[in-house]
C-alpha cells in the first residue's frame, strides 16, 4: 500500500515526488493535489515491463560508454533486488512518488546509490512510461491470444461431437431452415479464429520501441536506439520522437480488438441464455455458471452468459473513453495519457476473465480421476429437433425440389405456400400431409418429395462450401483441427 508520509533519508533526492524537481518549486504539493496526480495505485502492475525496460536501458548506455560498467553492473544488481521484493509484496510503494517509474528509480538510488540516479540519463518517463506500456501489453496479448485459442477448440470438439444433431436456424428469430449444431457453433470459431489473428496484427504494433524519444525531442546522447529494441525483443524503434512519446493509438486499436472479441462472446451468450431457456430448451449449462432466486425456488439463472454480455459494454466503452482521451490531444506527452491505464487494464482483466469462464463453460473441465472432460455444455437434441419441426423448417426444400422438377422458383415459392398454408390448417408438419394431399398442390412431386421434407434430407443437400450439410461440416472441423493443432480423436 502507497503511504502518503515518506520517511526516506535526505540522500535520496526522489524521496517524494515534489523532491523530483523540487529546487523550482516553492510551495509542496497538497495532498488532494497528490492523489489526484498519483497513479502508483494501478500503474504498478506495469513493474515487470519497467524494470526490464530500465535494465535494456543501462544495458546500452553502458555499452555506448554513457556509464560505467560498475554502474551498469550495480544497477542490474539493485533491480535484482526490487524484483524480488516487489514479488514478495515487501516492496514500499509511496503516493508521494507519483507513479511506478519514481517508485522504483527511488528504490534503486537508495540501493546503489550514484549508480541509480545515472539510470534516467537520455530517457524521460514520456519514453519510459509509453515502452512499459507496450511491454506488458504484448505479453498480455499473447495471454489472450492462447485464451482465444482455446476457446477455439473448446467450440470445435463440442461441435465434433454434434454434427448430425439438427436445430432450427433463425432469420429475425424465426425458424428458417434446419442446421447442424455444429455448423451454428463453427460460425463462432470463425469470429474468435479472426479475433486471435487481429490480435496478432495488433501486436506487430504494439510491439515498437518508443525510449530514446526522451522527453519529446529525441537526446543529446548517443543512444543505440535499435540495440535496446534488439534486447527487448521488440520490431523496432519509433522513428518520430514526438510521435514515440505520444503515439496511444497502439492501445486503441487493441481496445477495439478486444471490444470485437467481447462482442462476439455477447453474441454467443445472448444464444446460451436464450437454448437454456424453458421455451427452447436446447442446452444446460453446469450447475456452477448459474445462479439461484432469492425468491423463486426454481430458478437457475444463467448469470455467467448475462455478466458476460453485460461487460462487452464496459469494454466497448472503455474503448470510446480511449478514442476521447487522445482527441483533443496536442503534440507531444500530455498528462491526460495517464488516464490511458485504468481503461487499458480493465480491458485486459475483463478479457481474460470472460475467455477463461468461456473456455471451462462451454469445453467442460478434465477431471483428474477420470481424465475426461466434465461440465461443459449438454446438449439436448430432441429439444433442438422438436423445434426445427415446429417451423416449417423444410418449406425451401420443397421449393427447390419443385425446381428441380421444372418450375421457375416464384411459382414453386408460391406453391410452397399454399401447402404451408394447409399443413398449419391441420396442425402439422409438411412431411405429415399425405402425398396425395401434396399432389394436389401440384402434378409434378413425387413419392421422392419424403426425402427432401425430413430435417436430415435438408442439411444433406446443402452441400456448397461452407454449407451445413454433414459432410461439409466435418470437413471444417478437420481443417479447424489441423489450423489449431488439435490432433483429432481416433
Ligand atoms: N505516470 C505518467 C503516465 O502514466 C508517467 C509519465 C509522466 N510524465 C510527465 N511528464 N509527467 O503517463
Amino acid at each position: 500500500m502507497p503511504t502518503a508520509q515518506s520517511s526516506e533519508p535526505a540522500h535520496d533526492q526522489l524521496a517524494s515526488k515534489s523532491q523530483a524537481w523540487s529546487a523550482l518549486f516553492s510551495e509542496p504539493m497538497s495532498e488532494l493535489v497528490k492523489r489526484y496526480t498519483a497513479s502508483v495505485f494501478f500503474d504498478q502492475r506495469l513493474w515487470q515491463a519497467d524494470i526490464a525496460g530500465s535494465l535494456a536501458h543501462a544495458e546500452m548506455l553502458a555499452a555506448q560508454g554513457i556509464i560505467g560498467a560498475g554502474d551498469h553492473a550495480a544497477i542490474e544488481k539493485g533491480m535484482a533486488t526490487i524484483a524480488r521484493e516487489i514479488e514478495a509484496g515487501q516492496f514500499d510503494w509511496k503516493l508521494d512518488l507519483e507513479d511506478v517509474h519514481l517508485n522504483i528509480e527511488a528504490r534503486l538510488t537508495q540501493l546503489v546509490g550514484d549508480a541509480g540516479k545515472r539510470l534516467h540519463t537520455g530517457r524521460s518517463r514520456n519514453d519510459q512510461v509509453a515502452t512499459d506500456v507496450r511491454l506488458w501489453l504484448r505479453g498480455e496479448i499473447d495471454l489472450i491470444g492462447g485464451l482465444l485459442k482455446e476457446l477455439q477448440l473448446a467450440l470445435v470438439e463440442v461441435a465434433g461431437q454434434n454434427v448430425e444433431v439438427i436445430l432450427p436456424g433463425f432469420t429475425h428469430l424465426q425458424v428458417a431452415q434446419p442446421v447442424s449444431f455444429a455448423h451454428h457453433l463453427l460460425a463462432y470459431v470463425e469470429m474468435f479464429a479472426r479475433d486471435e489473428a487481429r490480435m496478432q496484427d495488433v501486436r506487430r504494433r504494439v510491439n515498437v520501441l518508443p525510449l530514446g524519444s526522451a522527453a519529446l525531442a529525441g537526446t543529446t546522447y548517443p543512444l543505440d536506439r535499435e540495440r535496446v529494441a534488439r534486447t527487448l525483443g521488440m520490431e523496432g524503434v519509433c522513428q518520430n520522437s514526438l510521435d514515440g512519446v505520444s503515439d496511444r493509438d497502439f492501445a486503441i486499436e487493441f481496445s477495439a480488438a478486444a471490444s470485437l472479441v467481447m462482442l462476439h462472446v455477447s453474441r454467443l451468450s445472448e444464444e446460451l441464455v436464450l437454448w437454456m431457456s424453458q421455451s427452447f430448451g436446447f442446452i444446460r449449462i453446469a450447475d456452477r455458471f448459474t445462479t439461484g432466486s432469492s425468491i423463486m425456488p426454481q430458478k437457475k439463472n444463467p448469470d455467467v452468459p448475462e455478466l458476460a454480455r453485460g461487460k462487452a459494454g464496459r469494454v466497448v466503452g472503455h474503448l470510446m473513453g480511449l478514442i476521447t482521451l487522445m482527441k483533443g490531444q496536442p503534440l507531444a506527452y500530455n498528462k491526460d495519457n495517464q488516464e490511458d491505464k485504468e481503461p487499458l487494464f480493465d480491458t485486459v482483466d475483463t478479457l481474460k476473465d470472460t475467455l477463461r469462464i468461456f473456455v471451462e463453460m462451454i469445453g467442460g473441465q478434465v477431471n483428474p480421476a477420470t481424465g475426461a472432460k466434465e461440465g461443459g455444455i449438454t446438449v439436448n437434441a430432441q429439444a433442438m429437433r422438436a423445434a426445427a419441426m415446429k417451423g416449417y423448417a423444410t418449406a425451401t426444400d420443397l421449393a427447390d425440389y419443385l425446381v428441380k422438377k421444372g418450375l421457375p422458383f416464384r411459382d414453386a415459392h408460391e406453391t410452397v405456400a399454399h401447402a404451408v398454408k394447409a399443413a398449419q390448417a391441420q396442425g402439422v408438419d409438411l412431411s405429415a400431409l399425405p402425398l396425395a394431399t401434396l399432389q394436389g398442390f401440384h402434378p409434378a412431386i413425387g413419392a421422392d418429395v419424403f426425402d427432401v421434407l425430413s430435417l436430415e434430407g435438408s442439411l444433406n443437400a446443402r452441400g456448397t462450401l461452407g454449407g451445413t450439410a454433414p459432410a461439409q461440416v466435418r470437413a471444417q472441423i478437420a481443417r479447424h483441427h489441423a489450423r489449431l493443432g488439435l490432433h483429432p480423436k481416433a
